[in-house]
């Protein structure tokens, strides 16, 4: 089953709207058609509006949001909603993000529903899952990661999937400068395939894209990319230098 590969830039809290611009400039110019890879850039909420200016008009990159409320509208101050980020021009939503969960203390019950939210509004889940150090440690990997699928996923039909896009994070590799070795990062993304085949089938498992996310630079995105289950990453560091984001890239499209 061949998938296209989906490398995302994870700006986090970086890039004021003027930083975004001077980016996304040059960036756009150098992928300014459509190409093998869908290539997806979140910035924060304050840049969407200028990055949506610039993006919309370039067939090959996509705009994201890098959380979401699950509330429609009304008194959640310093909230966003689905419909916002709509008419923003967002196609993706990054949900469950391992700094949400962690610094934020979402769970997997508010995940899915903003999960929901998302696929409702008509744009796209980024779901994160990932295991701290302790938990692949403690032996705990399988059971944890299958968790979190299971629990933001619950009441996501088969026939939603196709619109989902998981991000394996570990968290120890998430901003450490540890990358998962390509062996380890294959092994983990085949037990999450096989969890989704288990809860879906094996179409709907086969079919679904699932990002690596963990310290990915240019000098290991080809080697990640070239392990079975690795459907392109979810980059965070690596994605706020224009130069590196696209030398990630073209690793990609090259592959
Ligand atoms: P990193 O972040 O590439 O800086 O490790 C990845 C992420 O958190 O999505």
């Amino acid at each position: 089953m061949s998938r296209k590969s989906i490398i995302a830039a994870n700006w986090k809290m970086n890039m004021t709207p003027t930083e975004a611009a001077a980016f996304l400039d040059p960036f756009l110019t150098t992928f300014s058609e459509s190409v093998n890879v869908d290539i997806v850039i979140a910035p924060s909420f304050v840049a969407l509006a200028k990055a949506s200016e610039m993006i919309t008009p370039n067939p090959a990159v996509s705009l994201s949001a890098q959380n979401m409320s699950h509330e429609a509208s009304g008194a959640f101050t310093g909230e966003t909603s689905a419909a916002m980020l709509l008419d923003v021009g967002c196609e993706y939503v990054i949900l469950g993000h391992s700094e949400r969960r962690s610094i934020y203390g979402e769970d997997d019950a508010v995940i899915n529903k903003k999960v929901h939210a998302t696929l409702s509004a008509g744009m796209k889940p980024i779901l994160c899952i990932g295991e701290s150090l302790a938990e692949r440690e403690g032996g705990k990997l399988e059971s944890v990661l299958s968790g979190q699928l299971e629990g933001s996923l619950a009441d996501v039909g088969a026939d939603q999937m196709a619109d989902i896009v998981i991000a394996y994070e570990p968290v120890w590799a998430i901003g450490t400068g540890v990358t998962a070795s390509p062996e380890q990062a294959q092994d983990t993304q085949k037990f999450v395939r096989s969890v989704l085949e288990d809860l879906y089938g094996s179409d709907v498992a086969g079919a679904t894209r699932i990002q690596y996310g963990g310290s990915v630079k240019p000098g290991n995105a080809e080697e990640l990319l070239g392990q079975p289950d690795i459907d392109g990453f979810l980059v965070g560091g690596a994605s706020l230098d224009p130069q590196s984001f696209a030398e990630i890239v073209s690793a990609g499209i090259g592959g």
